[in-house]
């Protein structure tokens, strides 16, 4: 069995194991920590961490130093040269470079000059790898964290820039999959979801791969976006585009909706909305179209302004008493909440 390692969104912490054993079916003795979660497994690391696209980083462990008294780099690295290695299971090219990279409490730190060499040299001769400090290439990692997790590791995931794949405001689709995760929504049923802020539609895209024989409502605001949805899900049955104003969602009868879910403007690229008010009108249409037994589920950055809207609300304000009212959560840095509410 190989030991896997992830980094991941902090906040998603309760959903973790689930999401990894939905694409690794083996996957087993799950440790979870803020962020962070290592597992075991038997299949193929590589295709693991291709499998694995809501983490930010995936790592083979190569050597686990948890168990070790001494967790400092120097004793790492000692540990680590007087070691043997089965190099094939990392799949590398006879061209492939690295570089190796020292990380305590999830920053790149810097050590001593010839401890980093001794391990550069130990690694370019044990993995027929080429050295290359610029980068690029592979990636070895010797990394110890405060939650007592120390290891000699080899990154396996090599993301693209997401700027260059993710328009601005968009949900990145692996935020989409923990939310609609975390919304613990039923897998399958005659299911009628609405998302009145979708945007470039990354939450009902998700959430027709998740609830088989669901109807989705894509609605939005801004033409553009509502066109480009419209050619995005052409084709795709469950997904219903509409446009229209979130406070205002005339194409709904009353108590026709299971579960609105959703990712409001937070107000920081849009300046010119008035959010608290669009927060108070949002949540009196939302309980409109609810059922009675309905979902209500947000993620936003502006939290200060949902709580007093949720408050101010007179169906929703019972929630806030609830454990699972709200969960914090780290969405491209920026900190946030999610939030479950019933009708
Ligand atoms: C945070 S973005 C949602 C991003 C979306 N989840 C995605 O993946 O692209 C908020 C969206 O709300 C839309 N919006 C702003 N005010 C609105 C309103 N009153 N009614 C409906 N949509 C609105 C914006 O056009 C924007 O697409």
């Amino acid at each position: 069995m190989n030991q896997i390692a992830c980094s991941f969104a902090p906040g998603f912490e309760k959903i973790i194991e689930e999401l990894i054993k939905s694409r690794v079916n083996d996957a087993q003795k799950f440790n979870v920590s803020s962020g962070f979660v290592y597992f075991f497994s038997s299949q193929n690391p590589i295709e693991i961490s291709s499998s694995l696209d809501f983490c930010n980083n995936v790592f083979l462990i190569l050597k686990d130093f948890s168990s070790s008294v001494q967790k400092d780099f120097a004793s790492l690295v000692n540990k680590t040269v007087t070691s043997k290695f089965n190099s094939s299971i990392l799949e590398l090219g006879a061209k492939d470079s690295f570089r190796l990279r020292f990380s305590q409490s999830n920053q790149f730190v810097n050590v001593e000059k010839q401890l980093t060499i001794r391990a550069e040299n130990f690694i370019q001769k044990t993995f027929s790898l080429q050295n290359d400090r610029t980068g690029g290439g592979k990636e070895f990692w010797f990394m110890t964290r405060t939650d007592g997790f120390a290891a000699f590791a080899y990154r396996m995931t090599q993301k693209q820039s997401t700027e260059k794949r993710f328009e601005q405001g968009e949900l990145r689709s692996e935020f989409a999959l923990m939310f609609v995760k975390m919304a613990q929504l039923p897998h399958k049923g005659k299911f009628v979801y609405a998302d009145p802020f979708a945007g470039h539609g990354s939450i009902p895209k998700i959430l027709s791969e998740e609830c088989s024989g669901c109807t989705i409502y894509a609605s939005d605001i801004d033409n553009d976006l509502v066109g480009k949805m419209a050619q995005k899900f052409n084709g795709n049955r469950m997904i219903r585009v509409r446009q229209s104003d979130a406070t205002n969602l005339s194409f709904f009868k009353d108590n026709s909706v299971d579960c609105v879910i959703s990712d409001p403007p937070w107000g920081d690229f849009e300046k010119e909305i008035d959010i608290p008010l669009l927060y108070k009108k949002m949540l009196v249409e939302f309980d409109r179209i609810l059922k009675d037994e309905g979902k209500l589920c947000i993620l936003t950055g502006a939290k200060n302004h949902f709580e007093q809207a949720v408050k101010e609300n007179k169906t929703f304000s019972k929630n806030t008493q609830n454990p699972d009212f709200k969960t914090d959560v780290l969405v491209n840095g920026k900190k946030a909440s999610i939030y479950l509410l019933k009708k």
